[in-house]
This record gives C-alpha cells, sequence and structure tokens, in this order.
C-alpha cells in the first residue's frame, strides 16, 4: 500500500478503538483521540481512499474551531499530528443538526430529494411550490436527522423534544448556537469566496454538564462549499454550481452502479481520484489561505511517534 496513504490505524494501549466512517477514534477515560483517514465515505460506505484527505479535514475543523471558539466551546484539547485531534469526551447528543441555506443534494434525506418527492412540510418550516435545484432559501433553516440509527431520520423540533432526543432547553439551545455557527460559516467562507451551503454539528455534554460542540465543524466531509463568483451565472445558466466537495465522485458512483444496494461497487477511476485529493487541498487553501503541506513518508509511523504521549501505560 501506498506508504501516504492512511486507510486504518490498529494502536494499542490507545484506549478503546471504535471504527468511524472516516475516522478511527480511540476513548479513553477522559478524552477521545479522534485519527482523520483518509477513507471516503458516502451512501453509508466507504467509496474509495483519497491521498491528503485525513489531513486536510483535520486542518480545515482546526481552522474552524478556532473560528467559532467565541459562539460555542469545543471538545479540543490537542492537534498533535497533522491527521489528529485530542477531544474532551463527552455523551453525544443524539442528533445531528444541519442548518441548510440552499436547495439541494443527491441522498435521501437531502432537502432537494425530498422536495422533489412533493414533500413541503417540514414541520418546523414548510417550501412553496416551484422552487428549482441549487436555489437559495428564504432563510437558513435546520433539519435535525438521527444519529446512531441504521439510517439518518429527519426530525422537527417536536419529534426531538417529545420523542426524548434532548430536553427543550438543550434543543433551543443547540438550534440557536448552530444558527450562530452556521452565520459565522457563511461569513468567514464569503471572504474567502466561498458559499456554505449546508453543514452538519454534533455537540456534547462533558462531565461537568457543559453542553459543547464535538467531532468535526465545516470540513468538506460535514459541508458543502460552492465557488460564490460563479454562482448566480451558472445557476442563470441551467449549470451546477463550481464545486469542489465530494458531490463529482457521488455522483459518478450515483451514475455508475446502485450505491445504495449492490454489494460490490466498482473501484473509482484514478483520475478522478487523483482530482478530489487536489479538490481536497484546495479547498483547504482556499479556506485556510495557508498553503498545504503535504506530508511524505509513512503516516501511521509517524501519527504513533506523535501520539506516544497519549499511551495508556
Ligand atoms: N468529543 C467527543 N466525545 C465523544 N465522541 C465523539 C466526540 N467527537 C466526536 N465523537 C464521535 O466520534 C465519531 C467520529 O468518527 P466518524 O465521524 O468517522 O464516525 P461515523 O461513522 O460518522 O460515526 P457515527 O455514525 O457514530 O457518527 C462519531 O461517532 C462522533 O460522534
Ligand atoms: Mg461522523
Amino acid at each position: 500500500m501506498n506508504m501516504n496513504i492512511l486507510e486504518k490505524t490498529d494502536f494499542k494501549n490507545l484506549g478503546e478503538k471504535y471504527t468511524g466512517k472516516v475516522r478511527d477514534v480511540y476513548k479513553q477515560a477522559d478524552k477521545v483521540i479522534m485519527i482523520s483517514t483518509d477513507r471516503y465515505s458516502a451512501f453509508d460506505r466507504n467509496l474509495a481512499l483519497i491521498p491528503s484527505k485525513g489531513q486536510v479535514l483535520t486542518g480545515v475543523s482546526k481552522f474552524w474551531f478556532e473560528q467559532t471558539k467565541d459562539i460555542v466551546p469545543n471538545h479540543v484539547l490537542d492537534f498533535p499530528d497533522p491527521n489528529v485531534v485530542v477531544g474532551k469526551k463527552c455523551k453525544v447528543l443524539p442528533v445531528e443538526v444541519v442548518p441548510r441555506a440552499y436547495m439541494t443534494g443527491v441522498t435521501g434525506t437531502s432537502l432537494w430529494t425530498l422536495y422533489q418527492k412533493g414533500m413541503r412540510d417540514f414541520g418546523d418550516f414548510t417550501l412553496p411550490d416551484g422552487m428549482h435545484k441549487n436555489q437559495k432559501l428564504e432563510k437558513v433553516v435546520l433539519t435535525p436527522t438521527t444519529k446512531h440509527e441504521t439510517h439518518d431520520r429527519p426530525l422537527s423540533s417536536k419529534d426531538i423534544i417529545y420523542g426524548g432526543y434532548m430536553t427543550k432547553d438543550q434543543w433551543e439551545k443547540v438550534a440557536d448556537i448552530s444558527l450562530k455557527l452556521f452565520k459565522r460559516g457563511q461569513e468567514v467562507a464569503l471572504s474567502k469566496g466561498l458559499i456554505l451551503v449546508d453543514c452538519k454539528y454534533e455537540f456534547g455534554i462533558t462531565e461537568k454538564g457543559e453542553m459543547i460542540l464535538i467531532d468535526e465543524i465545516h470540513t468538506p466531509d460535514s459541508s458543502r462549499y460552492w465557488q460564490a463568483a460563479t454562482y448566480e451565472k451558472r445557476i442563470a445558466g441551467g449549470l451546477e454550481p463550481e464545486n469542489f466537495d465530494k458531490e463529482f465522485l457521488r455522483l459518478w458512483f450515483k451514475e455508475n452502479c446502485d450505491p445504495y444496494k449492490d454489494e460490490v461497487l466498482p473501484e473509482a477511476p484514478a483520475e478522478m481520484v487523483e482530482e478530489l485529493s487536489r479538490r481536497y487541498i484546495q479547498i483547504y487553501e482556499q479556506i485556510t489561505g495557508d498553503t498545504f503541506k503535504i506530508e511524505t513518508g509513512d503516516i501511521e509511523k509517524r501519527i504513533e511517534n506523535n501520539l506516544k504521549k497519549y499511551t495508556i501505560k
């Protein structure tokens, strides 16, 4: 295997390992060590390995945690390696909050998919007839979904409160914080020439009972970005907005197989994998304004070294 790709890790003495879709998470008594791999996941499965992706995700999250820490405290304790964040261990709230500013998406729970199927009443908001794909919404909406169920399920505020997912106070706080984070995200993104289209937040409760932002924030995996400069023109011309998120590889799989049903998936074309890697790096550079440093050498070895201080004796 290519030394410069990280597929998975298998570290001993770092804590109990949980293999997420994209990250390997080692859980200790009070902290989580989250290692971003280069796994590329969509349709709830691993589609390919994308060089530099794990490093991009960690770096972009780092940037945004810094940019939003005045709005809500976050789980960050340390960034000991370009692919790793160490976070305060939390009780994860069982709802993912998804703010959306545009009518778009291709997955089963996306707004455009549901809208096309005729859905207009989303519980907390309704949408008028006659909207088209990629159109800007009147105002930002929140579309929370369940976490840890086989498939994400859309929830309304009522579902969240009466379904016992969160208390009314918790949900009101989470909703308020999410809108503030998203507004900050849109403003900062726009200053970099980007539209923050939608994203996903996760929140947790610390040992002391404090609600904090966990997981990742405004990464190209948890968010959708479009280039602001060309948006109007492309929409007017009936084109898709200029994006460099993972949509195009997702679309390729949709066109070349049934990613929800097929047991074995076709292998993504090498040039598409390289293109996606370039896009991840490009988005890192556009968002942070820093030049991306492609790490050479064995990523797993480097991580092992950088995590020595977190070894459990
Ligand atoms: N501070 C934290 N404390 C506890 N768990 C956390 C914290 N931050 C993130 N997590 C959890 O770590 C995991 C990150 O891995 P990843 O996103 O790859 O998993 P995933 O496949 O999306 O898992 P899930 O479906 O559970 O979200 C998620 O389950 C996330 O909820
Ligand atoms: Mg996740």
